[in-house]
């Protein structure tokens, strides 16, 4: 089956074919990343830039990975040390950026739909979103199916509690239309102050307790509290927010036995999550964190390499 999309925007516009794909191009590259040479020479001769205004560890990170695991040439910029503080615009650097002839931008930005202007502005090169403002994280949402899907061993049927701070979560967003699309029942749960009605809409359930999203659950994903999005303070305290919303082992007892413990990260341990938790037998966060490299190898592969007409 061809990959028809030529930018990685969100999860929104994959079909489920789409998704499936990126997991099963995502399972040989895994492999690859088990060799002692963890290299392929799939994107040689192709010039990818990591263009982050946002701080990163594992996306930026693990983009980097891919890109010198596949053989492209990396280049990193971030916003901090570029002429941003100098007062260019995002539509300005990515244009100069253009004229330097990449292949692929991967860019995370604080603005929702960032990605998408630069993929309206920019004619020559791929964009792929590492996450634009409370809108899409796509790639964590496919590394997250990823890691599910292997641990299950499928990701339709599943009922997949998601956590915490539901109103400024881009990965929230990516995974529902993701893992709805694949066939898995979402259960989304909050403080008040952090939970849009309009979620419902999108076709998750809205949990009005902890204890009612935990019940059953297959997947329990933990979200940490996104104070850099929050205009304001929708918290009395984080004693309090951890007491109704933070997972414990009392509580993931709720779960299904056999339910897996996932957090996108960084995991703030004792405000959403705790330590005994968070390392526990159950979780598969540094799971998620591999995946992602293997994840954003297929991303870049099925929007950055030479189609066969092009190669020679
Ligand atoms: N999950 C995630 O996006 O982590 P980083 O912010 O460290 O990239």
């Amino acid at each position: 089956m061809l990959f028809k999309h030529r930018h990685i925007l969100g999860t929104r516009q994959l079909s489920a074919d789409d998704i499936t794909l990126i997991l099963d191009t995502a399972e040989r590259f895994r492999e690859i990343n088990l060799r002692e040479i963890k290299k392929v020479p799939v994107l040689r001769g192709k010039t990818v830039i990591n263009l982050f205004y946002e701080a990163s560890t594992r996306t930026r990170t693990s983009f980097e990975i891919a890109e010198k695991r596949l053989s492209a040439d990396a280049i990193n910029i971030t916003a901090s040390a570029s002429s941003v503080v100098k007062g260019e615009t995002l539509a300005d650097t990515a244009r100069n950026l253009e004229a330097m002839r990449p292949d692929v931008i991967v860019v995370r930005h604080a603005a929702s739909g960032a990605a998408e202007y630069l993929s309206r502005k920019l004619s020559s090169c791929a964009i792929i979103n590492a996450g634009d403002g409370a809108h899409e994280h796509p790639s964590q949402a496919l590394l997250d199916a990823l890691t599910i899907r292997r641990h299950k061993g499928r990701v339709a049927g599943l009922e997949v509690a998601i956590i915490g701070d539901i109103a400024h979560s881009r990965v929230v967003r990516s995974n529902l239309y993701a893992l709805t699309a694949l066939g898995a029942r979402v259960r989304l749960c909050g403080p008040g102050t952090m939970m849009p009605s309009a979620m419902e809409q999108l076709g998750a359930r809205l949990c009005c307790s902890m204890e009612e999203a935990l019940e059953g659950a297959d997947v329990v994903m933990m979200l940490r509290i996104q104070r850099e999005r929050q205009g304001r303070t929708l918290l009395p305290s984080l004693r309090e927010y951890s007491r109704f919303y933070g997972l414990d082992n009392k509580k993931l007892r709720l779960a299904k036995a056999d339910a897996l413990v996932m957090h996108p990260g960084p995991m703030n341990r004792g405000v959403e999550i705790s330590s005994e938790v968070g390392d526990g037998a159950q979780s598969v966060i540094l799971d998620q964190v591999e995946n992602g490299v293997a994840v954003r190898m297929a991303l870049l592969y099925l929007v950055g390499a030479p189609a066969p007409n092009e190669e020679g």
